[in-house]
């Protein structure tokens, strides 16, 4: 007998599904998402192109889905799994026996900013005399810098970099450590432009105030060794450099395993400690959590445990070759472009650039590139740097390269000939005048239909217009928190259970 009461809404459905049909449903909504694989997307995902990988990462983790890292004894094969990734990220990053770095431990995160966050938690629970703790960072250190401050009820300063170099002045961060820093970090490299900070100076700093340094390798961490063992000028910015005390590094990135891992690496155990979370003081289990999250799927560790063990030294170092060589031919396409600039000149595997005085308007060219099938990400301008367009360019991109020159200078030529995006004035008007408190349902909703964005309940249309220019020229003019509350509105208006039935 079926029950009246039975419910049914979004992805629950009164009778099931067969499994067919839910996969052929999964299928057609991954068809409006930007392409994850053929090396056209230059941010978001990291593809190697290796034939087979992806179908040995989803065997590992479907063996490995249902397992629970919460607690290590009940699943040593999760433990296993993680101590090879870290024993593997430290050999990476100048760790390990017969290293300066003898003694290094890490954990296995969730991803960068997990790293990020525990490392700040570790830093300010070292100090617990320090009652109002500060971490120090470069302008150009990853905004996840920021959330963990933010959750943490850490203060940030941050020390801007240079203009021209896009690095912080060494001298500058010696001078902004303060009594309660509880933290230094720097970047090898910044995600933004893709160039190493000035590690050996900041950590040395740092030493000499006693206070800890973070590198954020979360991106490079994985290339960087294998750019140099290519004869590539890196400079030092892990372990071998005396005073960095921890280092993040993301297998979802340049280890090109799936999606829900990274590594955070310590220089002894001590300085790990504060990073744990203890609780005895319940009547269940006694909790022990080296990360944030409790029960975690091994799922993703399995995965990249697959795709390191099968790439091995060897495949990196060739996957880093064919990367070096892809960046160097995105770097000399826009070179070869008037009208664009390279922010900097490439040093790891980001290609930066910015339009010159009477150049193309930059939010209209990523809109010409998308509608060529490059997909790049725009960044808009701050605190004195221009707005740019990043590339972040994995091994997947080099059999593209070719293409890129030439679509390229065609895009260039189009968003020329249709001018920069005017803002209606209105619009301008009120971007200049308003605040985030200033900010209304009504007005957010408004704005966002005047923008496109959002899509109807029900329509085919997708939640972002096709050409984006308009919105980004909008986030542009904003200050940055009037640029945070926007988004967020927006992306809270996105963020609608659905009630009907899929
Ligand atoms: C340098 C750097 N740090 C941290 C992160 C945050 O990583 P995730 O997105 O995995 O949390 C990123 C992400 O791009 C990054 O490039």
């Amino acid at each position: 007998m079926i029950d009246e009461n039975r419910v049914e809404a979004g992805a629950l459905s009164a009778a099931g599904v067969p499994a067919e049909r839910v996969l052929a449903e999964v299928r057609q909504l991954r068809g409006a998402d930007r392409p994850t694989h053929g090396g056209r997307l230059f941010a978001y995902v990291y593809d190697p192109a290796v034939p087979g990988l992806d179908e040995l990462a989803a065997t590992a983790h479907r063996e490995s889905a249902h397992v629970n890292g919460l607690d290590p004894t009940a699943f040593p094969s999760l433990l296993a799994m993680e101590n090879a990734l870290v024993g593997a990220a430290g050999r990476v990053l100048g760790a390990g026996p017969g290293t300066t770095a003898p003694d290094v431990v890490g954990s296995v995160t969730s991803g960068g900013t997990e790293s990020l966050i525990l490392a700040v938690k570790a830093a300010r629970d070292a100090h617990p005399e320090i009652t109002e703790p500060r971490i120090l960072v470069p302008s150009s250190a990853h905004a996840a810098f920021a959330k963990a401050a933010h959750y943490l009820r850490v203060a940030l300063d941050v020390v801007p970099v240079s203009p021209d170099t896009l690095r912080p002045d060494p001298a500058a961060m010696a001078a902004a450590i303060r009594p309660e820093t509880v933290l230094v970090a720097c970047s090898a490299p910044s995600y933004a432009h893709g160039v190493v900070d000035p590690v050996t100076q900041i950590a040395a700093a740092a030493a000499e105030a006693g206070v800890r340094c973070h590198v954020d390798a979360c991106f490079g961490g994985w290339t960087l060794p294998y750019l140099r063992r290519l004869g590539e000028p890196v400079p030092a910015f892990d372990f071998a450099v005396p005073g960095v005390t921890s280092i993040s590094v993301d297998l979802h990135k340049y280890a090109y395993a799936p999606k829900g891992v990274s590594v955070l690496l310590h220089r002894d155990a001590t300085l790990r400690a504060p990073q744990y979370f203890a609780y005895a003081d319940w009547p269940g289990y006694t909790m022990i959590n080296p990360v944030i999250a409790s029960t975690r799927s091994g799922g993703p560790i399995a995965a990249a445990y697959a795709t390191v063990r099968h790439l091995g030294d060897d495949g990196y170092l060739r996957l880093a070759a064919v990367t070096r060589d892809a960046v160097a031919g995105l770097a000399d396409a826009v070179r070869a472009v008037d009208g664009l600039r390279l922010m900097a000149e490439p040093e790891s595997t980001v290609v930066c650039f910015t339009a010159t005085e009477g150049g193309p308007d930059l939010f209209v060219l990523v809109d010409e590139l998308t509608a060529r099938g490059w997909h790049t990400q725009p960044q808009l301008s701050y605190a004195g740097l221009p707005a740019s367009v990043h590339l972040t360019v994995t091994a997947a991109v080099a059999p593209r390269v070719a293409e890129f020159g030439p679509d390229l200078t065609d895009a260039v030529a189009a968003a020329r000939s249709a001018g920069p995006v005017r803002l209606p004035a209105e619009l301008t008007a009120l971007v200049g005048a308003l605040t985030p408190e200033a900010l209304t349902p009504d007005l957010v909703v408004g704005l966002a239909a005047g923008l496109g964005l959002g899509g109807e309940p029900g329509s085919d249309a997708g939640p972002l217009p096709e050409r984006m220019a308009l919105v980004n020229t909008l986030l542009d003019a904003a200050p940055s928190a009037l640029r945070e509350r926007l988004l967020v509105e927006f992306v809270s208006l996105l963020q609608r259970p659905t009630w009907a039935p899929s």
